[in-house]
């Protein structure tokens, strides 16, 4: 689906806007993930795994995720660049739509201003404006202290762990905690 558009000031005082993705934002998005692979292991790709994410395959995902009504992507710019993006999205299957599962990244530079905050305050009113939902689910990784304290801060609480999900190449293995927080109407 496609969200309306919020402009907003930064803690730092600079001009960002959410929206959904456009064309224009693919090299942007391109260059965003493959860089924010790279600062930070709590992702799950490192960026050379970005690489056969084309503008093609970025520009198909967009149309489909801005068509979908079971779901939605934000990108956030800061002063018109890529800072990150989040994404909600949901199945159709009677057992399991009342689930919907969410992701979040931003560029380190951007870090700790409050965008993450502002994202998944936008995610969480998508996931209540639908009435199938009752509950929004997410992982992150062991050590990922500031992603857990923003979940934790939304409403969101663990519920399972995936011992060793999570394989780093220099051998570390970490876990991976699941978090779900139920839709209130
Ligand atoms: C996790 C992430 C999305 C958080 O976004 P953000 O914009 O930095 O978060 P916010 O500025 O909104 O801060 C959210 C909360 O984190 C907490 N926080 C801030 N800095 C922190 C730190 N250094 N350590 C622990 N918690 C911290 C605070 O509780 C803060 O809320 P508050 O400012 O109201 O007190 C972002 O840091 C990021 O993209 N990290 C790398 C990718 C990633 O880990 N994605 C999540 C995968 S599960």
């Amino acid at each position: 689906m496609i969200v309306q558009e919020i402009e907003y000031t930064l803690k730092d005082g600079r001009k960002a806007l959410i929206r959904s993705p456009k064309e224009e934002d693919i090299p942007g998005i391109l260059d965003y993930l493959q860089r924010s692979s790279g600062e930070t292991d709590y992702l799950l790709r490192y960026p050379e795994e970005w690489s056969r994410y084309t503008v093609k395959g970025a520009k198909e995902r967009f149309e489909r995720i801005n068509a979908s009504e079971n779901g939605a992507m934000l990108v956030c710019l800061v002063e018109g660049k890529v800072a990150g993006n989040c994404q909600i999205s949901w199945d159709d299957l009677i057992k399991t739509r009342h689930r919907a599962s969410v992701a979040i990244a931003l560029l380190k530079e951007y870090w700790g201003q409050g965008i993450g905050t502002r994202l998944l305050q936008e995610l969480i009113r998508i996931a209540e404006e639908n009435e199938k939902l009752l509950q929004i689910e997410l992982d992150f990784i062991e050590g990922n202290s500031r992603a857990r304290a923003l979940y934790e801060k939304m409403g969101f609480r663990i519920t399972g762990v995936g011992v060793n999900a999570v394989r780093l190449k220099d051998g570390t293995l970490l876990n991976e905690y699941h978090m779900i927080r139920e839709i209130q109407r």
